[in-house]
């Protein structure tokens, strides 16, 4: 096996764990979470998945972004990032900075102040949570999607 199909298994495993584990977060955790009788157990339940999942996510987003760095140089595929024939390598490179800005950026310095803001409304709050999570997981569908026709030559 020569070292750029093993950088890909890596990226699609770190790919897996990540984008997984935030569609077991919205089609599962946050509609249990919205339906619990007492919305602020509902929110307890969401925070205490979300804590223990956004540490593991913090290894596989890096993971994800080093592995396909190093295809990328191997494959010297940088000029592909600016034709715009080739424009899924660009959506990849944009969802990572977006996750990379979320999870050590957004989270660390307003993450806390937001959920305490919202625990005066845990619903409201939780209902929130949940279209984000759905426009997050939906971008990022469509970007592993399309990265899978695009490196295997069925987008042009
Ligand atoms: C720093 C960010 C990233 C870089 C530099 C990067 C780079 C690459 C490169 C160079 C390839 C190989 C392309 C080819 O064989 O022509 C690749 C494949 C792929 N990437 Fe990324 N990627 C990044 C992030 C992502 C993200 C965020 C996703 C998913 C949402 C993703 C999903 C994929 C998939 C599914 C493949 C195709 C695997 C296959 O079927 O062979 N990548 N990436």
């Amino acid at each position: 096996m020569d070292d750029v199909t093993l950088a890909r298994a890596f990226h699609v495993l770190a790919i897996i764990h990540w984008i997984g584990g935030m569609a077991f977060v919205t089609l599962v955790v946050l509609p249990l979470a919205c339906r619990v009788a007492d919305p602020h157990e509902g929110l307890a339940l969401f925070e205490s998945v979300e804590r223990r999942f956004s540490a593991q996510v913090r290894l596989s987003v890096p993971v994800a972004g080093l592995s396909g760095f190093y295809m990328a140089e191997r494959l010297d595929a940088w000029a592909r990032f600016l034709d715009p024939a080739q424009w899924w390598l660009g959506g990849m490179l944009l969802l990572w900075l977006l996750f990379m800005t979320i999870l050590f950026v957004v989270e660390p310095a307003i993450g806390v102040r937001l959920l305490e803001a919202g625990r005066s409304d845990p619903a409201g709050l939780l209902s929130r949570v949940a279209r984000v999570h759905w426009l997050l997981l939906g971008a990022s569908a469509a970007v592993a999607g399309t990265a899978v026709l695009g490196a295997h030559g069925l987008l042009g």
